[in-house]
């Protein structure tokens, strides 16, 4: 399926080659050129002629009126017009009308995958939390963001891996068995899940750095008898196996809840302590290169030509560090899954670690280091909080969810008392709210949680775009004796609005793909809604008398319904038929 916009750059293609330029722009150019005028009165599109005026070597007055006069009989095309070096399109209404809807309700789900990705693969590392240690909100990003950059390229054709690189290895392991073994016990973790082991590596961290506000005093032996715990595990230890294997599984447990509730599933869960013995080849291969540089007893690889500090590789005692292991597993993944790109999602804090380890794999000449891909995100605070990190005061991600779904569940029992599976809807509602109201702003801002603002149910929230959608199926649930294959007729300007709108789908995928950006696509959500709603209030639709009227906008709530639906899912928003 052509976009408008495609049609239209096609055929402006041929409208400069009898300009007779020497060097024209591709049909791509000119699509990424044509832009929506901020006010229709002037058209529905735009292709500003400044730029071209230089490689046409024409005034763009001059190219602008030419350029009108090739888009003269274009179907898609109502009028085209030279205004001060701009050409100004109106769509053709017919065009959208018979066209569009019937392209949108034909392709129905598929409307707006494309097979854009054919033939690719895309790995994408992402939530991979630390066991044992808080799943917070700060890994709320990581989590939404990453699954909706997968679901945006499936949508575009690529086959996609999503891989839960768990941080399953390290020391924090050595601490939380020290503690486990001096406070805890098989009973208190069955019954207290993940709360109790992060209890556990709370009370051991301050144990071991101590806390002057709680009285408690250092002592660095625990920390000792933590590192030899962590060595005996490397070593095999079969007691400190089996814990290890025990505190991997219960988190996960838990992790596959918050998992389940924003409907995420991962190809692999090959976390850190995968890539153990995959790390002495890479090791060998920089030492080989002559890239590995001792300093003060550490094992570098210097970055400085580059603009940056060195990175780690070895540390004195041999140990291997978080860049080792991701270089490691970067070659595993090529070599398991071919990727043409490898999409990693972590918080900004994180940018500096893969700007280095990214130039390390072409330093080693690997020359797929092109596909390495860094999706930073910024920090969230909630109500002006910033969170805290290893010593407690964390706010879970699950907590935030129970909160949402607890205050969903209260206005629902006001609004809507009898309604059929409210807990399923109350909980679809709350964790959308806060799904959607993160990934509203691009992703790098740094963003203040507000709750209240996240559940507005008029707002511009998460609540008001499922709401948008169920009202689409109310419509449809009464519209089933509507014949489908009326002649069809646009008689008001919200339908066309409307259609515009949803015109646009394919190229906010794609978009959104092309930045990483998932908000392209909420936002979008937000434009959807509101253009439905607008014709909504302003158009009968069941009661439209006329019935090529009734069947046209009958058509039309199912074509808002259709793009709705496809684009929930893009970022982890649940659809529901009612609310
Ligand atoms: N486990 C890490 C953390 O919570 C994130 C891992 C990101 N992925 C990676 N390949 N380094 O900070």
């Amino acid at each position: 399926m052509q976009t408008i916009k495609h049609l239209i750059a096609n055929q402006l293609t041929e409208g400069i080659v009898a300009l007779g330029a020497p060097a024209a722009p591709t049909a791509a150019e000119l699509v990424a050129m044509l832009e929506y005028p901020p006010d229709d009165t002037m058209g529905d599109l735009a292709l500003p002629c400044f730029k071209l005026s230089r490689t046409l070597r024409r005034a763009p007055v001059q190219i602008a009126a030419a350029l009108a006069e090739s888009l003269a009989g274009l179907s898609c095309v109502e009028r085209a017009e030279a205004v001060n070096g701009y050409l100004n399109i109106k769509i053709s209404e017919s065009y959208l009308v018979n066209t569009v809807l019937a392209d949108i309700l034909t392709a129905g789900e598929r409307y707006g995958a494309s097979d854009e990705g054919k033939g690719k693969t895309v790995v994408l590392d992402y939530s991979s939390p630390n066991v044992a240690k808080p799943f917070h909100i700060g890994h709320l990003g990581t989590t939404v963001i990453g699954h909706s950059l997968k679901m945006l390229h499936e949508f575009a054709g690529y086959k996609c891996v999503g891989i839960n690189y768990l941080g399953d290895w390290g020391t924090q392991f050595g601490k939380l068995i020290v503690a486990y073994k001096k406070w805890g016990n098989r009973e208190m973790i069955e019954q207290g899940g993940i709360d109790k082991l992060v209890e556990l590596y709370v009370m051991i961290n301050n144990a071991i750095s101590g806390n002057e506000e709680k009285g408690i005093p250092a002592d660095p032996a625990l920390g000792d008898a933590a590192r030899a715990e962590f060595h005996k595990l490397e070593l095999g230890d079969e007691e400190n196996l089996a814990l290890w294997r025990w505190f991997i599984d219960i988190s996960l447990a838990e992790y596959e809840k918050t998992y389940r509730q924003l409907g995420i599933t991962f190809d692999s869960y090959k976390g850190e302590s995968f890539y153990t013995d995959k790390m002495p080849a890479q090791v060998q291969k920089l030492r080989d290169m002559g890239l590995l540089k001792i300093d003060d007893g550490a094992s570098i690889v210097d970055l400085e030509p580059y603009g940056m500090p060195p990175c780690l590789i070895l540390k004195r005692d041999g140990s291997t560090l978080y860049p080792t292991r991701d270089i490691a597993a970067a070659v595993y993944r090529k070599n398991t899954y071919d990727f043409d790109k490898a999409i990693y999602v972590t918080s900004a804090g994180q940018s500096l670690h893969f700007a280095q380890w990214f130039k390390v794999v072409e330093l080693m000449g690997y020359d797929w280091h092109d596909k390495l891909v860094h999706v930073p995100y910024g920090t969230v605070s909630i109500n002006g909080a910033k969170l805290a990190t290893r010593t407690g005061n964390v706010v879970l991600l699950k907590d935030l969810f129970r909160a949402a779904i607890e205050e969903v569940t209260q206005i629902m029992t006001e609004k809507n008392p009898n309604i059929e599976n409210k807990e399923e809807i109350a909980e679809a509602v709350g964790v959308g709210a806060i799904v959607f109201y993160y990934l509203s702003g691009s992703r790098i801002k740094d963003i203040n949680f507000i709750m209240e603002d996240a559940l507005n149910f008029d707002g511009n929230t998460g609540p008001y775009a499922q709401y948008t959608y169920a009202r689409t199926c109310a419509v449809l649930r009464r519209a089933e004796d509507v014949p489908s294959d009326a002649p069809m007729t646009l008689t008001a300007p919200d339908e066309a609005a409307l259609l515009k709108m949803l015109a646009k789908f394919p190229e906010k995928v794609m978009a959104a793909i092309a930045d990483y950006e998932p908000s392209v696509i909420t936002r979008y959500i937000l434009d959807v809604a509101a253009a439905f709603n607008r014709f909504y209030h302003n158009c009968q639709i069941l009661n439209a008398e006329d019935p090529a009227v009734r069947a046209t906008r009958v058509a039309l709530t199912r074509a808002a319904n259709v793009v709705l639906g496809n684009a929930f899912p893009l970022i982890c928003l649940k659809k529901m038929e009612q609310i």
